[in-house]
């Protein structure tokens, strides 16, 4: 039996503000318990919904050596699907009204704090993990701290530590003085072989640098981050750490997101029945957002939060144009303002088409997913994308760019072979999407039957996490042999 434990910043059914959670949350369920025992760690947020706080069973605490004070660290507890998972409660550093946010120095003394903890807590609750699966910045200085701080304790001695990547724009840097006084790590650590980046320190690196492997989401992502376009700086060692980094792409939960059991449908539907049911789900949702009730039109469905990232620029560029078709576009989510009140905007001027929903409801996402014809993801970079995955389950055909875990996930149609089971278009330009989007309206309103087939294949692409929860395992057992 080898005891892994997971340490991450978010994690499904206790917070979530992004695709993290997901995995954090399903992950380690699909890991066989016959030989893995894992655990997860999460910070104790006070903006937790209730009902997920009222989960928590308190355990023990103690006090830690924290950037020159001593800190409480509480360890609370709570078990979901046969999973244990342990939180870090500290008030003063997880008790604001998100989980991020604020300035970039505070972030990174709260998450210093939350990957020290973690360390901390094992010998308290008794677990000794063979492995600590770090995920994104947040938990970088897991395998620094490891390597160093916990390395003359017998307990510690000996541990591995895996990196995994969700999103490489996000590190983690501020100024090494600064830095340093926070995580108390001497000079050695501060140098551009280690944690040092010009003159700021960076969290991702210097996990990246001392972690025993280094995953990301997807393979082609995995590819990407060695180059300049993609790899934020750390391109050059992610090329020299290659032997160590491998790729290995999401799943979804397939009894979370299954279309046919979903409470949250007035319509389920299966792989079979999908021609007949499926678009009461589009009418239901039409009288829902006030959208003119039509099942023949053809329905687009944007989830995402609302980022650069997301390729919601190129939207901006060609929207009003986009307009003048026979679509509807419905779109849930938050972020950026700019964005948020761009969709507004056409929501307004074209109040027929264009339903903006700038808020996020999972009883509405699940909506859109069965309710639309096709799902638009036109990222600028994507690790892996987690909504494409859900909208092929549901029958909602993707329209993507082909980066990333997009282009590993969404298969482009070919209409010489009936092959594919999404759209796809390569460069990241407005046109490019545009024309891509209109080739799909093509198909589904002059080829139905095809449209229908590529339907067929979707749903039946099978992207639960079977297949790479064994990858992880397989990486498991050749860390710890
Ligand atoms: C981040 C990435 C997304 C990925 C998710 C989970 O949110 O942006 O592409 O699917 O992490 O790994």
């Amino acid at each position: 039996m080898k005891n892994i434990l997971f340490v991450a910043s978010e994690g499904v059914p206790f917070i979530k503000t992004g695709g993290l959670a997901d995995v954090v949350g399903s992950l380690p369920k699909d890991i066989d318990k016959r030989y893995f025992d894992v655990r997860v760690i999460l910070p104790k947020y006070t903006c937790m919904a209730q009902e997920m706080k009222d989960k928590l069973e308190y355990v023990s605490n103690f006090y830690m050596d924290f950037h020159w004070k001593s800190e409480y660290v509480g360890i609370f507890h709570s078990e979901v699907d046969g999973v244990h998972y342990y939180f870090i409660d500290n008030e003063y550093f997880f008790g604001g009204m998100a989980p991020y946010g604020g300035d970039v120095i505070w972030e990174i003394e709260k998450f210093t704090f939350f990957s020290k903890a973690a360390l901390s807590i094992l010998p308290v609750i008794g677990f000794r993990p063979d492995i600590i699966h770090c995920h994104d910045w947040q938990t970088g200085l897991i395998p620094v701290y490891l390597k160093e701080r916990f390395q003359g304790n017998e307990f510690f001695r000996g541990i591995k530590a895996i990196m995994t990547i969700h999103n490489l724009k996000f590190q983690g840097k501020w100024d090494a003085k600064d830095v340093q006084d926070i995580t108390g790590l001497p000079d050695y650590y501060f140098t551009p072989d280690k944690l040092g980046y010009y003159k700021d320190a960076n969290l991702l690196k210097g996990g990246l640098v001392y972690a025993d492997a280094i995953t990301t989401v997807s393979s082609t992502y995995a590819d990407e981050i060695k180059t300049e376009f993609y790899g934020e700086g750390l391109d050059g060692l992610l090329r020299a750490r290659t032997n160590d980094l491998r790729g290995i792409v999401n799943g979804i939960d397939y009894t979370e997101f299954n279309p046919e059991t979903d409470k949250f449908l007035e319509y389920p539907f299966n792989a079979i029945n999908f021609r007949k049911e499926k678009v009461k789900n589009k009418r239901a949702l039409q009288r829902e957002l006030g959208l003119p009730e039509d099942e023949k039109t053809m329905m687009i469905g944007i989830i995402s939060r609302l980022t650069d990232q997301k390729g919601f620029d190129l939207i901006a560029y060609v929207l009003d144009e986009l307009c003048q078709d026979a679509i509807q576009i419905v779109v849930l989510g938050t972020g950026e303002e700019q964005y948020e009140n761009m969709f507004r905007h056409f929501a307004w001027k074209y109040s027929d088409k264009v339903s903006a929903n700038m808020f996020y409801s999972n009883p509405l996402s699940h909506k859109i997913y069965a309710a639309s014809d096709a799902f638009l993801m036109p990222s600028l970079f994507e690790p892996c994308g987690l909504s494409q995955l859900m909208a092929l389950r549901y029958g909602s055909i993707p329209i993507v760019r082909q980066t990333g875990g997009l282009k590993d996930t969404v298969e482009p149609y070919n209409q010489y072979e009936s092959t594919g089971t999404g759209f796809g278009f390569l460069n990241y330009n407005a046109h490019e999407m545009m024309r891509t989007v209109r080739e799909a309206e093509r198909v589904y309103y002059d080829n139905k039957r095809e449209w229908n087939k590529m339907i067929d294949r979707a749903m039946a692409a099978n992207f639960s996490w079977e297949v790479s929860a064994s990858k992880y395992q397989e990486m498991y057992d050749w860390l710890r042999p």
